[in-house]
């Protein structure tokens, strides 16, 4: 039997990078599956390609290319054309959108018997916890492993956690590929400004890089943690400090922003001359903690002693700690990975496909 995939957000960097893995590693191939993988669905912003009977190899990437199709203008016409197909299906959701895709996924699962694999954080981070308990609560119908991490194994571990009912004390951690790069580069007494102007001509900052540096990005990302691990929280309970001082999140152009950061070139060098005097480094940290029975949860620039796990920390590596009942402080549990890259983002998207399998047969 095919696994119908109906990807939204095709066209974009990540979508594009998982179409053309799904046809390079054979997922489409009978004779190397036993449930091959076949796209029915391809759609940009405004065009959609559709075809029961799956869209051949040239013809999709024509698709990423010329986004020539049928368009439309709702979310709701890509169900509407999902449902001309009896068989079961799964949209892949590789967009960044907020408010549509919320009602879309919440659509999806209360009126459909389709399923969701999302790499867009924005849905289970933005809605209110009762949405996002009721979107992910049949985890064979919801992956969404790629909303924090690339899709390394944290939220799958903290989803198991919470059904074997050993619910986190602490999860720690550095979760922003971005910002692992800017403290890693402070450590080797480059200019904060510089290595800002170079991480986004490079393209390893969001477009604006003010995105990153607001912190808000990192405080989505330990949401999506900590409910997953069952804790009722909002990015409403988030105490956010950002990177740099709001002062200068000014409503200008990215360049101009770029050249006001000289401002804090002599601040950046200050905080890591003082963090090496006391043995520490920067690093900034989000944290949930249950003080009790309330979680506090925060998001910050701290300076961390050497000894801590998060210390080796280099690039744009991520890395989480959960202290748990059975993984207390000495021992806590550790998952660690590259933050972001599409390759690996593709391929956990096809890892979350895989669980959500009817029935799954190791192939050979
Ligand atoms: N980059 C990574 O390493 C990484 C890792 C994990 C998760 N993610 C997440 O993956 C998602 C996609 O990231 P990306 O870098 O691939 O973004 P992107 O290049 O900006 O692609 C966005 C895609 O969404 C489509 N889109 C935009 N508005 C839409 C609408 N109204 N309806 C339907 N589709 C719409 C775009 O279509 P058009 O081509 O027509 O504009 C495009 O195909 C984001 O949520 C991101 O946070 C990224």
């Amino acid at each position: 039997m095919y696994q119908n995939v109906f990807i939204i957000g095709a066209t974009g960097k990540v979508g594009s990078t998982l179409v053309h893995q799904i046809y390079e590693k054979g997922d489409t191939s009978r004779s190397i599956h036993v449930n091959p993988t076949r796209i029915v669905g391809l759609a940009s912003s405004s065009s959609v390609a559709f075809s029961k009977k799956g869209i051949g190899k040239k013809e999709a990437l024509k698709f990423l290319k010329t986004k020539n199709g049928i368009s439309y203008n709702r979310l709701d016409e890509l169900i509407a054309l999902a449902r001309t197909n009896r068989d079961h299906l799964v949209f892949v959701d590789v967009t960044a959108l907020k408010e549509p895709m919320i009602e879309f996924h919440k659509k999806v699962i209360s009126k459909t018997p389709f399923s969701i694999v999302t790499a867009n954080k924005n849905p289970i981070a933005y809605a209110d916890f009762n949405t996002f308990t009721f979107l992910t609560k049949e985890p064979d119908r919801y992956g969404y492993r790629c909303s924090v991490m690339a899709g390394a194994d944290a939220v799958p571990f903290l989803r198991d956690l919470r059904d074997v009912r050993d619910k986190p004390t602490l999860i720690e951690g550095c979760f922003s590929g971005t910002l692992g790069y800017i403290t890693s580069m402070l450590e080797r007494n480059k200019r904060f400004s510089d290595i800002l102007d170079t991480a986004w001509r490079r393209g390893y900052t969001e477009p604006d890089p003010r995105d990153d540096l607001s912190g808000f990005d990192v405080a989505r990302k330990l949401v999506v943690l900590a409910r997953s691990a069952g804790v009722p929280v909002g990015l409403k309970e988030v105490h956010v400090q950002p990177f740099i001082p709001r002062s200068y999140f000014k409503k200008e152009s990215v360049g101009k922003f770029i050249r006001s950061t000289k401002g804090l070139d002599h601040h950046f060098a200050q905080e890591i001359k003082s963090a090496k005097k006391n043995g520490s480094v920067l690093r900034y940290v989000a944290t949930m903690r249950m003080k009790g029975n309330t979680p506090c949860l925060s998001v910050r620039l701290q300076k961390v002693v050497t000894n801590s796990q998060l210390v080796a920390l280099q690039g744009t590596l991520n890395k989480i700690l959960v202290v748990s009942k059975i993984y207390g402080k000495e021992n806590p549990y550790s998952v660690q990975g590259p933050g972001a890259g599409l390759d690996v983002t593709a391929q956990n998207i096809r890892r979350d496909l895989l669980y959500l399998l009817e029935r799954r047969v190791i192939t050979q």
